[in-house]
């Protein structure tokens, strides 16, 4: 080696002694890795090399006196445990894992650190309790813990934040914590501000001592199950801005006049409760409310006229309380105002003229109200209008609504049935617009006349429901070309001729919905299938075809086979005759499949019972004969599927087959049947009930 080799040498390793870190940190971060798991370490292998300046690895952080400060490897696709090694690090400020799938404990170590500020390990697998321990160390340095969005169980611990005089924000969102809300917490820690508990297992009452947290700035306790009243005391943490508890057992009053001492308050959500009270004619005085959630309460009383005067507000929910008197009395020109849902009150009158200058407004939810009249001319000037309810209440002059809203170029759902008593389907062939809309459902009105025309040109349709009106006439022939359909549901009419060729041919029914045509976005608001059960995905909807309840005539045709996607038909109580094709065994998604009260003959084609995701099915009062299916789900079926086809036989049913069969496998056939009764009549109800609850769509 030469001379001047030896310089460089002697010059690299003077450099990498002054600047690296210590051999005791290296090993508390080697073993750190050692805990991963081999396949699921981020690489950090690569990087992370013995003997080499940890100061350099992927992810550490270290000061100027090279001491380990952060380490954040946060979507690194990390698993295995947390070593409690990392509390070893004498130094480290700032720990950052989250967003990974690590498993196993948190180690106490690392909670109870003397130099971690910020310990962020939320999403991952991370289970047990949290210790409830009383560190030796009063005055943790810890700032902030995100522990959210892991598997934590136990009780919350309630004396380990007595030593944490320095903390400000604290998740614990989306675990299994049982227990009470910390009462004290802010009483160790002055700076508290941020306090995240929702969708947990917190029962108890909200502390009143919360109500001394002058720095409180967040409280979400939501979709817990906390009970008794909202403690007055709370509304003296007059710096909170986001105050939410929706989806708890709260009840009792709620006190306006209290909650408008919380000046800064923007978000309230106090949803799906059992609250009672009124809105506060004080409302006003909170300036920047920009979100005010009162939905599924016992809320009472008129709309106060101050409302109007909350200028920043874009978002209230009022939906499905006991609300009464006219909106009219609040100056709605709240240009902020993005989502407004009424429904489910008792409001009356007519929809205020101001509410279309609320030039932003995207979803507007009137349904189920005592509202009357006809639509004011200007709605149709809400250019950013995309989500439009005003199912059951008493409006007049459908011809004017779709005059008005043909306008509104950004109308997507347009749900609007039980008004218009008795009046005429508009058939004007020149109304045009609707260009965009995908939800049309105009049913239980009861209108006359025919499918109009000019649905025709809505070519993004995707669900049409006319169903329960005095709708005559055929099927159109244009029905096709709406290339997007997938429900349609024209049931209770007295709709006549055959099943035309066209159906048959429905696009979207015949190949697989694909997210290239469909719009993938989500409703702006939720529609409603279920009480418990919210969606809004519009390619969540399930492919239907129901003609029930008409005077139809005719055969199925055959052609019915290319109609793949479908999951539900109802041909039911119709005047159907001939038999049943058997293409209808190619319908692999049939859930659901109703040719009750026709007139049908034949035998039932044995390949039904390939029909794997039927779950409804019933062909009963027709002429049918021959045996009943077997096998899969038919095993399921009742014999109320099959009644009044007295030429119809089986094990089932009271007419038996003639069978071959020794007397031996009928017993353990009538065996293998019970025991597919209990469990698939578990089942297929289970399904068969989230199938009628379809039917509840859009109506809300
Ligand atoms: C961490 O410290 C503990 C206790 O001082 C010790 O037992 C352990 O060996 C250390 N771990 C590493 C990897 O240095
Ligand atoms: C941790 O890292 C993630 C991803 O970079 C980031 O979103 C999160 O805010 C960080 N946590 C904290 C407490 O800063
Ligand atoms: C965890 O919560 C803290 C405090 O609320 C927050 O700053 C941080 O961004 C959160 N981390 C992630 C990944 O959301
Ligand atoms: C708490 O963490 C969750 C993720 O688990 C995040 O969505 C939420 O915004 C956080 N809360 C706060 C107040 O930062
Ligand atoms: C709740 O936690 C689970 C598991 O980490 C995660 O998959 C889910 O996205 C989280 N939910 C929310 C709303 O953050
Ligand atoms: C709030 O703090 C004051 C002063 O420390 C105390 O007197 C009061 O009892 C506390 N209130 C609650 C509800 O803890
Ligand atoms: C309300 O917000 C303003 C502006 O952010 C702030 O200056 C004021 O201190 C806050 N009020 C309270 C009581 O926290
Ligand atoms: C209305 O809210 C009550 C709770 O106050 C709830 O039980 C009920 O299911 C809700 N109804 C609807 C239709 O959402
Ligand atoms: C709204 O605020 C203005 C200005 O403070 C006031 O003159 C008006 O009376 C208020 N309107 C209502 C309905 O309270
Ligand atoms: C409603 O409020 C707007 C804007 O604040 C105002 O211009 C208009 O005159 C008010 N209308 C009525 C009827 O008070
Ligand atoms: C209409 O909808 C589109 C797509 O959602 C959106 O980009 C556009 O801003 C909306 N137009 C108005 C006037 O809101
Ligand atoms: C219904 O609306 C149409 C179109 O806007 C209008 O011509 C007609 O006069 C209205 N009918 C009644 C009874 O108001």
């Amino acid at each position: 080696m030469t001379f001047l080799g030896l310089v460089v040498l002697l010059l690299l390793t003077f450099a990498s002694l002054t600047s690296s870190c210590t051999e005791d940190e290296q090993s508390s971060l080697l073993d750190f890795l050692a805990q991963l798991s081999p396949g699921s370490d981020g690489n950090l292998r690569m990087s992370w090399m013995h003997g080499t300046d940890c100061c350099a690895w992927e992810g550490v952080t270290c000061r100027g006196d090279n001491t380990v400060m952060g380490v954040s490897l946060a979507s690194k696709g990390l698993t295995g445990s947390v070593s409690p090694s990392l509390g070893n690090l004498t130094g480290l400020m700032n720990l950052n894992l989250s967003h990974n799938s690590l498993h196993g404990i948190l180690p106490t170590e690392l909670v109870m650190h003397n130099s971690i500020a910020v310990l962020d390990v939320s999403f991952n697998h991370l289970t047990g309790p949290l210790k409830e321990l009383r560190p030796l160390n009063h005055n943790l340095p810890l700032q902030v813990l995100n522990i959210s969005s892991n598997f934590f169980t136990g009780q919350f611990p309630s004396t380990i934040w007595g030593a944490m005089k320095n903390l400000i924000a604290l998740n614990a969102s989306n675990n299994s914590f049982a227990g009470q809300i910390p009462a004290s917490i802010c009483k160790s820690s002055p700076s508290f501000s941020v306090l995240d508990l929702c969708y947990n297992k917190f029962s108890g009452n909200i502390p009143p001592e919360l109500g001394n947290c002058s720095m409180l700035r967040l409280i979400k306790v939501g979709h817990n199950d906390l009970s008794g009243a909202l403690p007055h005391e709370l509304f003296s943490a007059t710096s909170l801005e986001h105050l939410s508890f929706p989806n708890n057992g709260l009840q009792g009053v709620f006190d306006g006049s209290q909650v408008v001492k919380l000046n800064n308050l923007t978000v309230l959500d106090l949803g799906s409760n059992g609250l009672r009270g009124k809105i506060p004619d004080s409302i006003d005085r909170l300036r920047k409310l920009e979100e005010l959630h009162l939905d599924n309460n016992l809320m009472s009383g008129e709309l106060p006229s101050t409302l109007g005067n909350c200028s920043n507000i874009r978002y209230i929910n009022l939906r499905n309380n006991s609300f009464s008197g006219e909106l009219s009395k609040v100056n709605f020109t709240l240009l902020d105002l993005r989502t407004a849902d009424f429904s489910l009150n008792y409001f009356t009158g007519k929809v205020p003229e101001s509410i279309c200058l609320c030039s932003n407004l995207i979803a507007l939810r009137l349904a189920y109200n005592d509202f009357h009249g006809q639509l004011p001319p200007r709605i149709g000037n809400l250019r950013s209008l995309s989500f439009l309810s005003l199912t059951d209440n008493s409006f007049t002059n459908i011809t004017n609504v779709i005059q008005i809203l043909k306008s509104c170029k950004n109308l997507t759902t347009l749900v609007m049935g039980t008004n218009f008593n008795g009046e005429t389907m508009p058939q004007d062939e020149t109304i045009d617009g609707f260009e965009n809309l995908q939800i049309l459902t105009l049913d239980g009105c009861p209108l006359i006349g025919q499918i109009p025309p000019w649905l025709s040109k809505l070519k993004k349709l995707e669900v049409l429901d006319l169903s329960s009106n005095r709708l005559t006439g055929l099927i159109p022939s244009w029905i096709n070309r709406l290339e997007l359909l997938f429900f349609l549901d024209i049931s209770s009419n007295m709709i006549t001729g055959d099943i035309p060729m066209a159906l048959m041919e429905m696009p979207m029914l015949q190949y697989k919905k694909n997210s290239a045509k469909l719009d993938m976005k989500f409703l702006e608001l939720p529609v409603y299938w279920t009480q418990s059960h919210q969606y809004r995905m519009l390619n969540a909807f399930p492919s239907v075809l129901n003609l029930g309840n008409n005077r139809f005539t005719g055969t199925i045709p055959p052609e019915i086979g290319q109609l793949k996607m479908l999951n539900v038909i109802n041909f039911s109580s119709n005047g159907f005759s001939g038999e049943i094709p058997q293409e209808i065994c190619k319908l692999t998604n049939l859930q659901m499949l109703d040719l009750s009260n026709n007139h049908i003959t034949g035998e039932l084609p044995s390949a039904l019972s390939g029909l794997h995701f039927l779950s409804l099915f019933n062909v009963s009062n027709n002429e049918l004969e021959g045996p009943i299916p077997t096998g899969a789900q038919f095993d399921t079926f009742s014999n109320s599927s099959y009644g009044g086809n007295p030429n119809l036989c089986g094990a089932l049913l009271s007419n038996h087959c003639i069978s071959v069969s020794s007397h031996q496998s009928s017993i353990s056939q009538e065996h293998k049947l019970h025991h597919a009764l209990i469990y698939g009549f578990v089942f297929g109800g289970l399904a068969a009930l989230a199938l009628l609850a379809f039917f509840l769509i859009a109506k809300l």
